[in-house]
């Protein structure tokens, strides 16, 4: 595999011809795809399908296939933050995917959440650092309104507790959420870090983690559909940290919203 078009620096090729990073070839995957950040994440979303088949994984990057429903559906987990999004989602494209629901985890700022309650966001602080490679500041990071309406329904429908919710996405899990750097003695603690949760609460923003917005901006500048849905797994406001079944509600939520969404796409076609 060593022919300049399977060598090209500005879009090289994996050896099996797949997407470079992805390792996936056309007709791999559908084009309605759940984007959890964990590897083993992938697994929790199948157990939810039937036909289960892993169709690659290399690094970060795991793809699992099946049928939920009957329909046909994928899970491909992004890894930690926007740089590996990016990678993702731009691959995804490639193969022809429009419709993606990130499944994530995420640190809620207000009482109104608690753990493993449902976050939708409908929009996001873009605090990412990755979209900023694609678009200006003031660009909003945005969910795509029928992906936001299909997991609101899925969520009815399985009788799950959510809300609609802003989040934070920041490039940082400990100074840029406001963790102090506790456990290695290295006593830094810039004053800013001080205001970063205060400030946020005060703009009424629901949650902070390290995907979203990037998945937003890079997936809608991609002309794709992008939406999330995260369980609150940390509460910033009781010191609280624990999934509480919350992982679990929002992969199936996920699968049943790629459903809505089809449906939907199918009638309106
Ligand atoms: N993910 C984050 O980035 N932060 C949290 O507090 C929890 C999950």
């Amino acid at each position: 595999m060593s022919d300049e078009r399977t060598n090209r620096a500005a879009a090289p090729k994996a050896a099996n011809e797949g997407v470079y990073h992805l390792r996936l070839r056309e007709g791999d995957v559908p084009a309605y795809v759940i984007l959890p950040g964990a590897p083993e994440r992938t697994l929790k979303i199948a157990e939810n399908w039937a036909d289960v088949r892993e169709a690659a994984f290399y690094r970060e990057y795991k793809t699992v296939t099946g049928r939920y429903g009957g329909m046909w559906q994928a899970a491909a987990s992004t890894g930690i933050g926007g740089p590996s999004s990016e990678i993702c989602i731009h691959e995804l494209s490639v193969l022809g995917v429009h419709t993606c629901i990130r499944v994530g985890t995420t640190g809620c700022i207000t009482p109104e959440y608690d753990l493993g309650d449902l976050i939708i966001p409908v929009a996001c602080v873009r605090k990412d650092g990755t979209s900023h490679a694609y678009i200006e500041p003031e660009f909003p990071a945005f969910a795509d309104t029928h992906v936001v309406m299909a997991l609101m329904k899925a969520c009815e429908r399985l009788g799950f507790k959510y809300g609609l919710g802003l989040g934070y996405t920041v490039g940082s899990f400990y100074i840029g959420q406001g963790r102090p750097l506790n456990e290695d003695y290295s006593g830094y603690w810039p004053s800013f870090a001080d205001k970063i949760i205060p400030d946020l609460q005060r703009a009424r923003v629901t949650n902070i983690e390290m995907e979203t917005s990037a998945q937003y901006v890079v997936g809608y500048l991609h002309g794709m559909r992008m939406g999330a849905i995260l369980s609150v797994i940390a509460n910033r406001v009781l010191d609280r940290w624990g999934d509480e079944g919350g992982e679990s509600k929002a992969c199936l939520a996920a699968c049943e919203a790629l459903k809505i969404l089809k449906e939907r796409d199918e009638r309106k076609s």
